[in-house]
């Protein structure tokens, strides 16, 4: 998958009153935007597929909880496609008073994966943090998740911290932090 990207190409309003840029990243037919109200349930769907209830419990979202991300929370919830279907998605959550941007998840659909849509959404992710003034983006996964382990220490996350018992089934994760605009 080649790098070369587009953004923003256009503004959208929020009810709060601040522009959130909606993101056409054009690669292959590919485009990465925002969610749209529409996508909710394919994206739980797309969430059931890629993290176990056994492992994550009540941490594996649900289409209200997605709505929510889109519609109530500080949130930005990005979207992979590749013509009508979701490949990938998302969410980064601002905090008031804060310069940290949080991944709080991400996916790739099965079918997708190993072909960089992962790194690309991360790429756009922490452009979009960077444009919201943060100068950091933090994260956290699973330590048997060496997948997601892999594409942070290769796309410039540091790890920070053990957090023992972390997820619904006591599993631990690491923390990691990015300073934003270092590679
Ligand atoms: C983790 C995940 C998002 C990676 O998606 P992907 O699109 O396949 O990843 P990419 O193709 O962009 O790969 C980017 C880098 O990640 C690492 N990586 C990806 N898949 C890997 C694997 N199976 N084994 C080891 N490293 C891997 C590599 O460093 C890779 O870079 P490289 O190809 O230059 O070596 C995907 O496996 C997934 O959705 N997993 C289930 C949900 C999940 O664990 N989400 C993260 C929760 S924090």
């Amino acid at each position: 998958m080649g790098s070369d990207f587009v953004l923003p190409v256009i503004q959208i309003k929020t009810r709060d009153g601040n522009f959130i840029p909606t993101l056409c990243v054009l690669h292959d037919g590919l485009i990465i935007q925002n969610v749209d109200e529409g996508d909710v349930e394919e994206l739980a769907c797309l969430e059931k597929r890629n993290f176990s209830f056994q492992q994550y419990g009540s941490d594996v979202l649900s289409a209200k909880k997605f709505l929510y991300f889109l519609t109530r929370a500080n949130a930005v919830t990005l979207v992979a496609r590749s013509g009508s279907a979701i490949l990938g998605y998302v969410i980064i959550i601002f905090r008031k008073n804060s310069n940290i941007a949080r991944l709080y998840t991400m996916a790739v659909d099965r079918p997708a994966r190993g072909k960089g849509l992962a790194k690309k959404l991360l790429q756009v992710a922490e452009k979009l943090a960077a444009g919201f003034g943060c100068a950091y983006m933090s994260l956290e996964t699973r330590i048997d998740n060496k997948a997601m382990q892999n594409l942070c220490e290769n796309s410039g996350y540091q790890k920070k911290n053990f957090l023992k018992n972390y997820y619904a089934d006591h599993g631990d994760a690491y923390k990691y932090v990015k300073r934003l605009g270092v590679q």
